[in-house]
């Protein structure tokens, strides 16, 4: 059934991409400078910066990277974990040390920098993006297209292509460590693949909104259909302040102007900003996270219990994530909520209709490109994502939501919502994982739109 409900997704999603006008993207845009590591490498660059100390920050993340020690401790952290982390780096000579580490490859960073590509480099479908800093390397990195970056020229704005805006801003540099599932550094072997990234940048991590998006924000919002936001993440209790009121002057614009705008939330070790972002939900038509994204909120929210549920077991356990997003929909009044999570992804709707679990679909298999070759170059690489096996071990999850919900072929109705369900292709070897989310919850929410608009 799934085979033939992902092929009938996909055909009715790429006819109907062009229904979509204007996507606007903002705020974080940077350079990603990927590592792929090796582990004698490693343990010799830990012997040599003192391998105890470096192991004493193994065992806890520090709360921004200050030397050599912390950043290598943090790699092991994330290893050993198999979990992702982000970290920003202050002191000088780290960044240094990581410049001359050096990496194997440079691509698109930033939600918005991916989701730009994606959506306007593969889909053809227009978008104004928000880049912090313009730099000739950053402005490279975009593909061609209908990608847009507002410029002010003698007075008016125009909408140009990042590669015709001709500044020499800075690069912002996020260094990326990915490792393989079973990657061994000493005794520690990754349970899954990840990354840990530590960012050279003082644009994004500050959530740095451009005199162009501050003083014309009417205007480059004039002709939008559809808006993401991202980039809240990385903000502190001593910065959020600031961007926020801007942030929440966008909205406002948006939602004048009945621009549905979805919050691709990502994980925000800030609890005060944590707080701040779910008192600011309602201002969205639309939130994308993970599980471990979603049991940060429930813990903000008093649930306690739910948060550990939702980290218990894999697959993630399809009920608790389904009385999470209800908590969470309650509480925010956001009338969608997607939910991805390795092996199955979730939508929760106030609407209905099959569309929201054919964009699930659709998004899926972009998920499945982009894990096997590390960047979509093209419709025809998401064509062939149709090849990869639907995840097995996504049959109990099925099962489970059929039992309590009556789920069938991916929808049921819980409360006055209803649930899309979708399991996913898993690449068995992916290229690398950094951005995959982006590509899910972008791809989910535009093929939604064009599928209704159409
Ligand atoms: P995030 O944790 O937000 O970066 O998103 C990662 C998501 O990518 C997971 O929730 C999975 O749904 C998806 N994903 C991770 N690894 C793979 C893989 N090997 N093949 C397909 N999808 C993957
Ligand atoms: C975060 C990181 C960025 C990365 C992106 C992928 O925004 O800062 O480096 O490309 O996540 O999702």
């Amino acid at each position: 059934m799934w085979d033939r409900l992902y092929a009938s997704a996909f055909e009715k999603v790429i006819n109907r991409l062009g229904n979509i006008g204007r996507v606007l993207l903002a705020y974080n845009t940077n350079i990603d400078a990927i590592k792929y590591l090796n582990s004698r490498d490693l343990e010799e660059r830990v012997n040599r910066a003192g391998k105890e100390e470096v192991l004493r920050y193994s065992e806890e993340l520090p709360e921004k990277i200050m030397s050599v020690q912390q950043l290598l401790g943090s790699i092991l952290w994330s290893v050993k974990l198999g979990k992702a982390a982000e970290l920003f780096v202050e002191s000088c000579s780290t960044r240094f040390y990581m410049k001359l580490w050096g990496w194997d490859e440079l691509r698109m960073g930033g939600q918005v920098g991916i989701m730009a590509n994606l959506l306007g480099g593969v889909y053809g479908i227009p978008v104004i993006a928000h880049v912090p800093q313009i730099s000739r390397l950053q402005a490279g990195l975009f593909k061609d297209g209908p990608i847009y970056v507002p410029k002010i020229e003698n007075g008016q704005l125009r909408l140009v292509h990042p590669k015709e805006f001709n500044a020499d801003e800075e690069s912002c540099i996020h260094f990326i460590y990915e490792f393989p599932r079973g990657f061994t550094v000493f005794d520690f072997e990754a349970p899954r693949e990840n990354r840990f990234i530590g960012s050279a940048d003082d644009y994004n991590p500050n959530l740095f909104i451009r005199t162009e998006f501050r003083k014309n924000f009417d205007e480059i919002a004039k002709n939008v259909d559809l808006a993401i936001v991202s980039g809240l993440q990385a903000l502190t209790k001593d910065n959020y302040r600031e961007p926020f009121e801007t942030i929440r002057g966008h909205l406002e614009v948006l939602n004048d102007r009945n621009v549905p705008a979805h919050l691709e939330f990502a994980f925000t070790p800030d609890e005060t900003v944590r707080k701040a972002i779910l008192d600011f939900l309602g201002n969205f038509w639309s939130v994308g996270l993970n599980e471990v994204e979603l049991a940060s909120i429930m813990e903000v929210i008093g649930e306690k219990r739910l948060a550990e549920k939702l980290l218990a077991n894999d697959p993630v356990d399809p009920i608790a994530v389904t009385e999470a997003m209800l908590k969470l929909a309650e509480r925010a009044g956001v009338k969608r909520i997607h939910f991805h999570t390795y092996g199955y992804y979730l939508a929760l709707t106030d609407y209905k209709g099959e569309f929201v679990r054919d964009a699930l679909l659709f998004a899926a298999l972009a998920a499945a490109a982009k894990a096997k070759l590390g960047d979509v170059h093209s419709m025809d690489d998401i064509v062939k994502a149709m090849k990869v096996p639907v995840n097995e071990r996504a049959k109990p999850v099925e099962e489970a939501l059929a039992k309590e919900y009556g789920m069938e072929k991916g929808l049921a109705e819980v409360d006055d919502y209803q649930l899309a369900f979708v399991p996913t292709k898993i690449v068995e070897k992916p290229k690398s994982t950094v951005g995959i989310g982006d590509t899910i919850s972008s791809s989910a929410f535009v093929g939604e739109f064009a599928l209704k608009m159409g």
